[in-house]
């Protein structure tokens, strides 16, 4: 069966190596894998008293949306008609991209971000514009401003911030600046939040607040990451009532399982809920800076992180092999100016160990 050209190009996502697949390859007993930036914590132990009471229910469709919508509006101090739930904040994404976009126009991405922007773009048939990053690796807002300028196709802007892989992020007046360019140029400007929780520094962005000022934002959270939900794939979508209601028209019937939603209503409004989310977020703090210290220590170049994860390099060719090989599973960087680099997500403090040590060895 024959498809359209672009598709036929598209690229597909390669999700990080199993830990079954490389203990087989390699005979290997016992194999960690950091690589696709979960929360090591094993789920909230209430959540999983609740699920399993749900899975009685399973032979219905999912009726109450609403109610789960509302909890959400509340947590995150919106309206509930701002608010759209996504099967993985993935889902949302790739709608955005289907909806707002039509053959003649583009995306704009900055390189060495979330590969599912670009994937995205591919699928949907759009122009990409990508801009470069700055040395430090943050997204290089001047050259985003000056595409915006050049190029009247550009439909939607899409920033991952903080900003997976790097870790780096842009500031509230960056921000801000990038807002005002897009304003009454018919573009969205989509700030993905995925790991907003493990932010430290100061001048972090307050995305939901720029939501009352400008109905051109949209902000996609996810329950991936510190709500330690990835496998039963939750997002969450929040911009102006119009971009939700135009939204909804892509969305399938029953696009978040029932699992999924009873599990964000309970992280929503559960009080309980609240010590996980701290105890998730002190686990990649401490870790950031163990890793820090110690790279420090072994003069590995890295960059500091706002996520729950460290692009970090040892300035020697095959480091992905080496390390997989020892049982050490991390996401190697393909993007070009990244090729000795790799990504370790933060795991438990053994595991953290345990990599820094299998990191060691192969130095
Ligand atoms: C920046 C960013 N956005 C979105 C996602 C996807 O999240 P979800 O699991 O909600 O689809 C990820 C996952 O790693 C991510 O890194």
């Amino acid at each position: 069966m024959k498809v359209p050209p672009w598709i036929e190009k598209a690229k597909t996502y390669t999700p990080g190596l199993s830990i079954e697949e490389i203990k087989k390859r390699y005979s290997l007993k016992q194999v960690y894998k950091l690589a696709s930036n979960e929360n090591p914590l094993p789920p909230h132990e209430g959540l999983l008293k609740t699920l399993t009471e749900k899975l009685k229910t399973i032979n219905r469709y999912p009726s109450y949306i609403q109610p789960v919508i509302q909890a959400a509006s509340q947590y995150y101090q919106v309206e509930a008609s701002q608010v759209i739930l996504g099967n993985g904040s993935s889902e949302l994404i790739d709608k955005l991209m289907q909806v707002y976009s039509k053959s003649d126009s583009a995306v704009l991405i900055s390189e060495k971000s979330f590969p599912l922007y670009e994937l995205c773009a591919q699928t949907h048939n759009l122009t990409l514009y990508k801009t470069t990053m700055n040395e430090d690796l943050k997204v290089n807002i001047e050259e985003m401003l000056s595409t915006i300028k050049k190029n009247n196709n550009i439909r939607l802007v899409f920033i991952s911030n903080p900003n997976n892989p790097t870790g780096s992020y842009i500031t509230h007046s960056e921000v801000e600046k990038l807002l005002s360019i897009t304003q009454n140029k018919n573009i969205l400007l989509v700030l993905d939040e995925a790991y907003l929780e493990y932010v430290r520094t100061k001048d972090f962005p307050d995305g939901v607040s720029l939501l009352k000022k400008y109905p051109h934002l949209v902000i996609l959270r996810t329950m991936s990451k510190v709500m330690g939900l990835a496998g039963l794939r939750a997002g969450v979508l929040l911009s102006h009532p119009s971009t939700v209601e135009t939204m909804k028209k892509a969305l399938c019937p029953f696009n978040v399982n029932i699992l999924a939603l009873e599990a964000m209503r309970y992280c929503f409004s559960n009080p309980s809920f609240k010590q996980y989310l701290s105890d998730s977020k002190e686990l990649v703090w401490k870790s950031l800076d163990y890793f820090y210290n110690e790279f420090k220590k072994l003069n590995i170049k890295f960059y500091p992180s706002q996520g729950n994860f460290l692009l970090f390099s040892i300035n020697q060719p095959d480091t992905f092999s080496s390390l997989l090989k020892k049982g050490l599973i991390l996401r190697p960087m393909n993007e070009p100016g990244l090729e000795n680099y790799l990504r370790m997500s933060i795991g438990l403090e053994e595991e953290n160990k345990k990599a820094l040590s299998l990191i060691q060895s192969i130095m």
